[in-house]
């Protein structure tokens, strides 16, 4: 089934107008009218799929310390919003099947880029993918990314026919023209900062190129004219707005 892409994706819901990975950054995206949000999956101790970035729990809530160590019964008494906003206070941590009844209550189309503590690569993939294999049937709007080579490979094993996003940092890896051959992605998620000489070749492997996180419009339709076929964003309505329009 051919993956039908949108050209701009909601990085972490919509995290310039709400508290990142959250349902509400979900909802906003979708009030937007954004058609895909993209959400980092990571395990509380106790190995539930939870929505959430960072590997500590200072940046984005009130508690504190790893999220490897923590159970999810104290995960959510975890407070994820006012940090961001007071109008935002009471916002939890959402576990990613409560992220998963937003994105089908709204339409959406997802990417799940599986974001593993360190040293928890596979069992973070197998429970993601195997929580999203249970209900998940729109093939067209689904797609499975991580930095992780580990957990892109347990998404190779336990759902080969899923689309995945190889997700690069801004240094090309050397071995990447093996790397697509291994996990034959069917797109390549590449940094805002790589360099363009970088990005052009990007380009002789002919998949969609998507760029993260680009809240620039001029930067957006600069990548554009080099081949650039869609982008993350936090704010996705301003760089959709501002996109050359499609012939
Ligand atoms: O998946 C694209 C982007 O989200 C990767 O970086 O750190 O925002 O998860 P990060
Ligand atoms: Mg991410």
């Amino acid at each position: 089934m051919s993956l039908r892409l949108p050209r701009v994706i909601g990085h972490r819901g919509a995290k310039s107008y709400a508290p990142e990975n959250t349902l509400e950054s979900i909802h906003t995206a979708a009030d937007l009218g954004i058609k895909w949000v993209e959400l980092d999956v990571k395990l509380t101790k106790d190995e539930v799929p939870i929505i959430f970035h960072d590997d500590t729990l200072e940046r984005t809530t009130n508690g504190s310390g790893p999220v490897a160590d923590m159970l999810y019964d104290d995960i959510k008494q975890l407070e994820a919003g006012s940090w961001y906003a007071d109008s935002f206070a009471g916002v939890k941590i959402p576990t990613l099947e409560e992220a998963l009844d937003v994105i089908y209550e709204r339409d959406l189309g997802f990417n799940m880029e599986i974001k593993p503590c360190p040293g928890r690569e596979k069992e973070t993939a197998e429970v993601a993918l195997d929580l999203l294999a249970a209900s998940w049937d729109a093939h067209d709007r689904l797609l499975i990314s991580s930095f992780s080579h580990v957990s892109l490979e347990v998404a190779c094993d336990m759902a080969g026919d899923w689309a995945r996003g190889l997700l690069l940092e801004k240094e090309m890896p050397e071995n990447l023209a093996d790397l697509v051959e291994f996990f034959t992605p069917k797109t390549i998620n590449f940094d805002s900062e790589t360099e363009a000489s970088a990005v052009e070749a990007l380009l002789d492997f002919e998949l969609p190129l998507l760029c993260y996180t680009v809240n620039d419009p001029m930067l957006a339709r600069r990548l554009v004219n080099l081949g650039v076929d869609g982008f993350f964003s936090d704010c996705p309505d301003v760089i959709k707005e501002n996109l050359p329009r499609m012939h």
